[in-house]
């Protein structure tokens, strides 16, 4: 039978991710549109952006928070040209992004004391073979896969390399223990439901003592400088950005920050997006005939939630087609690099009663396409 009641809202996708309840385009505060985002009005939104951020993620102090172009990729790869080859580096992977990060690691910035660490789609690398007298660069929760790290117990407090993380499907729905990271990079279009272009740079004051204390051997373009004169230029980190950003877009980030302010902060987006998953645990418990990709429980990521099925690809194909052709979810086929299967995006910005009404569509789907 094909169920009656069908999601209100069909966005599914893992990033661009669904805007907030009640997202109104009509509504954000768009003063600074037409304006210089050097003058008074739009220096005090970028500032606002990098200071809420901070505020509502609880980052301890001498931490500092930058707009930066390029979105998370931006953010990344800004940090590795700027902080990387002063020592060896060990690079976790177990996905495409991870995979990404590697590769420029090694072909592109050509870095020779480079340790990677690796694990198939559904897994994570072991842990306890990390070493941190390196840096280490690891991905939060790995989008692709739906496979995050379970929390921070095992990177070391008294490390001598810098932890640089790739948290933007992890920020506002997961807990990160900022005194174990010293950079991390997330994007306004994933769990906070903004619009993709500028990234976000998170760094921590051992960050900071690097970048000035340490100038890579390569060049370095404009956009990823940090530093003059061997001093952090701290107003990238005030909102004085490095060239110029979509004052929509900040607009549009600052609503998104005034809602997390108002459903409870930080620790309500936490509970939304585990709730969501909780829904789709039950889900994978009830039927036989789908699966989490991700091998262990403590590992299955709260956002980018990716699933096998006991189905060939061209019949996981034909439900993710049927599903959107019906309005009930759109893109939430698997990445295209990843095994095939679904993904549904469940972060912060997505209503339980969404997924809870997604669920028997997806049982009538799977028996449409035997
Ligand atoms: C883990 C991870 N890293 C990097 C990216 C690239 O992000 P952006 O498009 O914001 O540069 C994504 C996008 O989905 C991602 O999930």
């Amino acid at each position: 039978m094909q169920p009656q009641v069908k999601p209100r809202n069909p966005n599914f996708s893992s990033g661009p991710c669904s805007k907030r309840p009640g997202y109104d385009v009509s509504q954000l505060d768009v003063s600074t549109l037409g304006r210089s985002h050097r003058s008074g009005l739009g220096k005090a939104a970028l500032k606002r952006a990098c200071e809420d951020t901070a505020r509502l993620l609880g980052l301890p102090e001498g931490y500092r928070v930058g707009v930066v172009p390029a979105s998370d990729t931006g953010a990344v790869e800004m940090a590795m040209w700027s902080l990387l080859g002063q020592r060896p580096v060990d690079v976790m992977q177990w996905e495409s992004f991870g995979k990404g990060w590697l590769t420029d690691i090694t072909k592109q910035l050509k870095l020779k004391d480079v340790t990677p660490l690796e694990a198939d789609y559904g897994y994570l690398p072991d842990l306890t073979k990390v070493n941190f007298d390196h840096d280490v660069i690891f991905t939060w929760n790995g989008t692709t896969s739906g496979v995050k790290v379970p929390n921070g117990d095992w990177i070391a407090d008294d490390r001598q390399g810098l932890t640089i993380c790739d948290a933007t499907s992890a920020v506002f729905a997961m807990e990160l223990p900022w005194e174990k990271l010293d950079v991390v990079t997330f994007s306004w279009q994933k769990v906070l439901g903004g619009e993709g272009a500028h990234g976000m740079l998170i760094l921590s004051p051992r960050a900071v003592e690097r970048l000035e204390s340490y100038t890579p051997a390569w060049p370095l373009p404009k956009i990823f400088r940090m530093t003059k004169d061997g001093k952090l230029i701290e107003g990238i980190f005030r909102g004085e950005t490095i060239n110029t950003p979509s004052m929509l877009c900040v607009a549009d980030y600052l609503d998104a920050l005034d809602w997390i302010d108002r459903i409870g902060g930080l620790s309500e987006a936490i509970r939304r997006s585990e709730a969501n998953l909780d829904v789709l645990s039950t889900f994978v418990e009830q039927n036989d005939w789908i699966e989490f990709l991700a091998k262990e429980p403590g590992t299955v990521s709260n956002t980018s939630v990716c699933f096998t099925l006991d189905a060939e690809p061209d019949r996981v194909k034909a439900m993710v087609k049927l599903l959107d052709q019906e309005g009930v979810a759109y893109d939430i086929g698997a990445y295209r690099d990843a095994p095939p299967g679904l993904r549904i995006w469940c972060g912060a910005t997505v209503e339980t009663a969404d997924i809870e009404a997604l669920l028997p569509w997806l049982t009538w789907a799977y028996e449409q396409t035997a």
